[in-house]
């Protein structure tokens, strides 16, 4: 990837902190700010449908309970994931992959797929998402991102679609973030922002690696990384770093 074709910020988990996280309500609210890109969650139910959930369980963000790998979609798919955020979003869902692409591709957003995989499972999602965010992005201007902190993840994201296009992420960046991102034909590195100064971002891209920085709601140190040369950055305060923030 010679270019980096994606725009520079990115709404954390659909909405940032405007909304309930990974719903499409959060889209909505991204979009309606102005957002060009979303960064969101997904992951598997138990009978193998990609859809969007930051955490192992369902308790924090929606009126379930339990580990979402072993509950079907229908069981997920019927819970309030709006309410706990605030009763306005009552009745938002956690969706399937295939309503988050139909959102985008209503709004124009371009995806950032985190692939958050819930334990032992690493593999199996990363495959299918892979196929599936291929498939539904197919005919997408700019294709989907992938991500995940997940090595296995991604290597079986690699293996299934080659041609998407990978970031590998990390909190602290490991010494070995070259071999790692090497190894899974990377274009991008994502990064916790805390972790990253001037150097290591100047060596990263040296190496031919686009930079994501996660998860950036101070404006003036979005101007610095940006400065650096990190590329994109995630946000929760898309009110305050809009879509032409570092324009
Ligand atoms: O992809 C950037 C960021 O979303 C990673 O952290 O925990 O919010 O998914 P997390
Ligand atoms: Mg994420």
């Amino acid at each position: 990837m010679a270019n980096w074709p994606y725009p520079r910020i990115v709404a954390h988990r659909g909405g940032g902190a405007l909304a309930p996280e990974n719903t499409l309500g959060a889209i909505d609210t991204g979009a309606g700010l102005g957002l060009k890109m979303i960064e969101f969650d997904a992951k598997l139910s138990a009978d193998d449908v990609v859809f969007l959930l930051h955490d192992d369980t369902v308790d924090r963000t929606s009126n379930g309970h339990g580990a979402a790998a072993r509950q079907p979609y229908a069981e997920l798919g019927a819970l309030d994931a709006g309410s706990w955020f605030d009763p306005r979003f009552a009745g938002e869902r956690m969706p399937t992959l295939v309503q988050v692409y139909e959102r985008c591709a209503r709004h124009g957003l371009a995806a950032n797929i985190e692939i958050k995989p819930c334990p032992g499972r690493e593999a199996a999602t990363g495959r299918l998402v892979a196929r599936e965010a291929a498939h539904l992005w197919a005919s997408a201007g700019v294709p989907p991102l992938l991500s995940s902190f997940s090595f296995d993840a991604l290597e079986a994201a690699r293996d299934a679609q080659p041609d998407l296009p990978r970031g590998l992420l990390f909190g602290a960046v490991p010494n070995d973030w070259r071999a790692q991102t090497d190894a899974l034909a990377c274009v991008s590195l994502h990064a916790d922002h805390r972790k990253l100064d001037a150097r290591l971002v100047g060596e990263i891209k040296a190496a031919g690696l686009f930079i994501l920085a996660y998860t950036v709601n101070d404006p003036e140190r979005a101007r610095t990384l940006a400065q650096w040369g990190v590329d994109s950055i995630c946000t929760d305060r898309i009110d305050l770093i809009g879509a032409g923030f570092l324009a």
